[in-house]
């Protein structure tokens, strides 16, 4: 029996992490156990228990509880968590997700200790350091045994890094396997589709069942941290919709919320609404997220999930970033950059909505089996 130490801490880390779970549980039970660990990054009911209880996450067995802080503060903190869970449990290796501090803490405290790697969304670049997730996403890759790419692109940065595709295990950090494997997020956007469309009641909710919306979420770091640019994407959502008649839904991040109730108390937050044409709602269960994108007309956001999630459901997308680790999603044409310009949000907005326009979507994050084949490179590598 192979042990993996599963690192999770935030949102798109709680849905990735289900997809493997599920496919360990459904048919890899007797050759992987799998011990969950919780850093506490993310811990409001909506951010974190939600997805356990809609998901079938099977329950952490530790929950760090370290919470928010600093980027040093909070990284600290959960390494020295990790380091006792990690030596009390021993595991044979630690299995961590995309590029979030959760990622680097698990990262950094596994390596020292000498426990490979397995890191799922690897080689992942948008090239540019000034971002958290670029700096974290760069340090785990280089820390790994094990790296599971769901994109070509990812495969092409690893080797521009000087990873050797072509290496034969048996696997250690100085001799590392890499694997081009489909996205793990894709797998569960399969398997959840339906079931969305059956149990979601928020179209219902909200008032938008068979109407035209828009859907949008920001919290990135860089769109967020200064007000004139926090302003300047909330004034364009304003205008596309007050433009062109259609409702934004934007289910707001808590990082979000926080800064502008701290900073834009003029807004009337009891109207629960920005302006007439944007409507605020809290953070919504995977769910409902599901149903919003696959029934929205567009969606306009600074995810890295959302976005993707955009082409699973064949959606128009603007992204508020100047760039994207995702290049492929920008190929057919649906999924147009603008970071945080007001002009230029507004003219993608025009390019995007001809109803006219059709795109080709392919497959380019695999077959739905990323999952399987991740456990299956695991079993056959990971010594126990
Ligand atoms: C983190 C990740 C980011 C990822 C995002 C997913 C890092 C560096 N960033 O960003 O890559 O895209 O998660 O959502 O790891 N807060 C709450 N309640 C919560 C969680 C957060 O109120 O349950 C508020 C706190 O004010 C906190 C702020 O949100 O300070 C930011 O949270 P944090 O986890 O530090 O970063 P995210 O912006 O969530
Ligand atoms: N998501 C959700 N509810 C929301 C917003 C996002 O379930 O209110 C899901 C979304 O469908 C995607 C994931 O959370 O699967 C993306 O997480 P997030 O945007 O927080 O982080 P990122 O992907 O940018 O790291």
């Amino acid at each position: 029996m192979i042990k993996i130490l599963t690192v999770i801490g935030a949102r798109p880390q709680f849905i990735k992490a289900a997809a493997i779970s599920h496919t360990i549980n459904s048919h890899y039970s007797d050759e992987i156990e799998e011990v969950l660990v919780h850093t506490g990054q993310h811990y409001d009911a909506n951010m974190s228990e939600v997805f356990f209880n809609e998901l079938s996450i099977p329950h952490e067995k530790y929950n760090l509880q370290i919470g928010s802080g600093s980027h040093a503060i909070q990284t600290a903190r959960m390494m020295e968590g990790l380091e006792g869970v990690i030596a009390k449990e021993q595991p044979d290796a630690v299995l961590l997700y995309g590029d979030t501090n959760s990622t680097l803490a698990g990262a950094v405290t596994a390596s020292k200790l000498e426990i490979p790697i397995i890191h799922v969304e690897a080689g992942l670049r948008s090239f540019t350091k000034n971002m958290p997730e670029e700096i974290n996403r760069v340090v785990c890759d280089h820390l790994s045994t094990l790296l599971f790419t769901p994109t070509i692109a990812g495969l092409n940065n690893l080797k521009q890094e000087g990873f050797q595709l072509e290496n034969k295990g048996p696997f250690t950090v100085d001799n590392p396997g890499v694997y081009h494997c489909g996205d793990v997020m894709y797998d569960i956007s399969l398997m959840y589709k339906q079931i969305a469309s059956e149990k979601s009641s928020i179209l219902t909710a909200l008032n938008i069942n068979n109407k035209k919306f828009i859907l949008a979420t920001v919290h990135r770091q860089d769109n967020t941290s200064d007000n004139n640019i926090l302003t300047q994407i909330l004034f364009a959502l304003d205008q596309v919709s007050q433009e062109s008649g259609i409702q934004v839904i934007l289910p707001l991040h808590p990082r979000t919320k926080k800064i502008l109730d701290d900073h834009f108390k003029d807004v009337d937050w009891t109207q629960n609404k920005i302006s007439s044409g944007i409507k605020v709602i809290d953070p919504v269960s995977y769910l409902d997220m599901v149903q919003l994108e696959s029934n929205c007309c567009m969606i306009i956001t600074d995810s890295g999930g959302v976005q993707k999630e955009a082409y699973f459901y064949k959606k128009p997308c603007i992204i508020l970033q100047n760039e994207t680790p995702w290049i492929e999603l920008l190929e057919n044409g649906s999924t147009i950059l603008v970071g945080s310009d007001k002009v230029k949000l507004i003219k993608a907005f025009h390019e995007l909505r001809d109803d006219n326009r059709v795109f080709e979507f392919s497959d380019i994050f695999g077959d739905g089996n990323g999952s399987k084949f991740i456990i299956e490179r695991i079993i056959a590598n990971i010594r126990n």
